[in-house]
């Protein structure tokens, strides 16, 4: 199999691609391509829920409630109408999960003396919402959510699902250098992790949806695939790249040990926990010094102001503590959350929890229209891979997950009406034309050291200088890091043969540098980014934008 060719060419399965691959498959044929087994995305481990106005629940809640927090929490840099159309698409986008099999949680599941005998759905609420609108599965919405999508996918027989398959670049007519006036993406070239071989995946449409780049700093709640690849993909194929120094810094992490990366929800935050930090032996408040909402403030203000906590204080860590509530709603509530403390000797009901802010969410990406559309004709973004304006500089609460399943349907609708108006005749002379991939003189390489040391040093130095706080001197620094870094990478990628680490190391130093790169360019703080040299935002909000060429 050395060449395949699909109508969708969908790269990674996480909600947004499986949702997309379905509403696809209702077109044409679908290659859905994912870099271990199915299930594993970000979109798994998801935790607080998704966020959509629900009225017949909650009548004090509108759209236009959701777009004003939704606004107001982006730091005004979101685009409205993309905020209003995905937020209006909620209801419509949440039934289908719904008839796909997603169980969200119902208010009586949750409190037993909840005479609740419509089964309406207990909503949760997060930091920054005015109102409580996100339905969740417990504390386990991503698990429920992938389950159901998982299972449809397998059932649909125009869906054919490569797994363990790694998507190594696009394949461009630019990148050929076939000199047309449009660049065009036909499809990607990709690593057969199990065989070893490199497949030509051939497609009308290839849609992006890779996830996040949580991996490039040394904390983060990312499970290890979200390493940036289709952004650094879309990048060097020539694409536009927007808003990438806003990194969302999740405010509570727990902070232990013997668990890695292990998120406590926002939702928890919801239910009334208190942030507190140790000061003379004592745990004391402090979110009211920062912010009117104080707890729920937005994830930009609590996690600079547990940052300053720590630094003033010399404590490792802040506690969240929901002790007010009894062990048998949080038991059920939270069950998970629950389990994991106790499995470190905690009670929720009794102990404080431990927590740190750690690296969540990337809010640029790929840029796109509402449809997932970028600048390369037939090249979509959807997911944590794109920025669509939703976020702006700052991405409210469980709007991830709403984007993700909205923009799945959108792109796939509008990728299904663009294959349509293709010419038969002039897809197959260019797929005929791609060339297979070449790996040269390049041999196995006997360093994988190199691979580890650059990938550690990384997601260090941008812990240490491209984190919740910024300045100058902190970026040039790392800017002159990462550009030996790619100069090390570049010389190796072209000697050795190609790996799944070395895929993943070159994209991640690519995300690196465009952090740095749009954080460099910024000349203010707005949202998540706060750079003390620049501590006001500027009367008018830019988008950063970078491309290749
Ligand atoms: P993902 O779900 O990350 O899927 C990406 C897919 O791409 C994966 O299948 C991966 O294997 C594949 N892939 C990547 N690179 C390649 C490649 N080169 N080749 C082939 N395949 C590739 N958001 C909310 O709205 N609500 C929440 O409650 C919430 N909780 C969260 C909790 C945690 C711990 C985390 C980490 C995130 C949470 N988020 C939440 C954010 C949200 O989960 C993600 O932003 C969202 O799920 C992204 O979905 P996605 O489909 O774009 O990407
Ligand atoms: C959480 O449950 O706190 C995560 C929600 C999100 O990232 O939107």
């Amino acid at each position: 199999m050395n060449k395949v060719e699909h109508d969708f060419l969908i790269i990674g399965s996480g909600l947004a691609g499986m949702y997309c691959a379905l509403q696809a498959a209702e077109h044409g044929s679908v290659a859905l391509i994912s870099k271990r087994e199915l299930s594993e995305c970000n979109s798994k481990y998801a935790q607080g829920g998704i966020s959509c106005v629900m009225t017949d629940i909650n009548d004090q809640d509108s759209f236009e409630l959701h777009v004003s927090d939704t606004l107001k929490a982006g730091a005004g840099l979101c685009n409205e109408e993309v905020v209003s159309d995905i937020v209006s698409a909620g209801p419509k986008a949440i039934k289908k999960l719904i008839d796909l099999g997603v169980k969200f949680t119902r208010r009586s599941e949750v409190d037993e003396s909840d005479d609740d005998e419509a089964g309406q759905y207990n909503l949760g609420r997060e930091g920054g919402h005015s109102q409580r609108r996100v339905l969740h599965a417990g504390d386990i919405t991503g698990t429920e959510v992938i389950r159901a999508l998982e299972k449809a996918c397998r059932l649909e027989s125009r869906i054919e699902i490569f797994e363990n398959y790694h998507s190594i670049d696009l394949i461009t007519t630019g990148k050929l250098g076939w000199g047309l006036d449009k660049n065009n993406c036909l499809g990607a070239y990709i690593l057969d992790k199990d065989n070893d071989r490199v497949t030509t995946f051939l497609a009308k449409s290839t849609i992006l949806a890779t996830g996040g780049a949580g991996k490039v700093y040394t904390y983060t709640t990312n499970p290890d695939i979200a390493t940036g690849d289709g952004i650094a993909m879309a990048y060097r194929a020539n694409a536009d790249i927007a808003n990438m120094e806003f990194f969302q810094f999740h405010p509570t992490c727990l902070y232990d040990h013997r668990i890695n990366s292990f998120l406590i929800s926002e939702a928890v935050r919801g239910e009334g926990a208190i942030l507190k930090v140790r000061r003379k032996k004592q745990l004391v408040d402090f979110m009211e010094k920062y912010h009117p909402l104080k707890s729920l403030a937005p994830r930009d203000v609590v996690a600079r102001a547990i940052d300053r906590e720590l630094k003033e204080t010399g404590e490792k860590c802040v506690y969240l503590d929901i002790t007010h509530h009894d062990e048998e709603f949080l038991r059920k509530r939270f069950p998970k959350i629950f389990k994991t403390c106790e499995s470190i000797g905690l009670n929720m009901a009794e102990d404080p929890i431990p927590v740190v802010p750690a690296a969540h969410y990337c809010c640029g990406g790929v840029k796109t229209d509402i449809c997932g559309t970028t600048n390369i004709t037939r090249l979509y973004a959807i997911g944590e891979t794109a920025c669509t304006g939703l976020h702006g500089a700052n991405r409210l609460a469980s709007n991830s997950l709403l984007e993700a399943v909205v923009m799945g349907g959108k792109s796939a609708k509008c990728a299904a009406e663009m294959n349509a108006s293709l010419s038969n005749s002039i897809l197959e002379t260019q797929m005929n034309a791609v060339p297979s991939w070449s790996s040269g003189n390049a041999t196995d390489s006997d360093e994988q050291v190199v691979i580890t040391h650059n990938w550690q040093e990384i997601r260090s130095f941008m812990w240490d200088f491209v984190g919740i706080f910024r300045t100058n001197k902190r970026l040039q620094r790392a800017k002159r890091r990462i550009r030996n870094i790619q100069h090390e990478i570049t010389h190796y990628y072209w000697d050795f043969n190609i790996t799944p680490d070395l895929i993943e190391l070159r994209n991640l130093a690519c995300l690196a540098e465009l952090i740095i790169d749009c954080a460099l360019s910024r000349q203010e703080s707005r949202g998540l980014h706060f750079n003390l040299d620049y501590p006001e935002k500027l009367d008018q909000a830019i988008e950063s934008h970078l491309r290749k060429f």
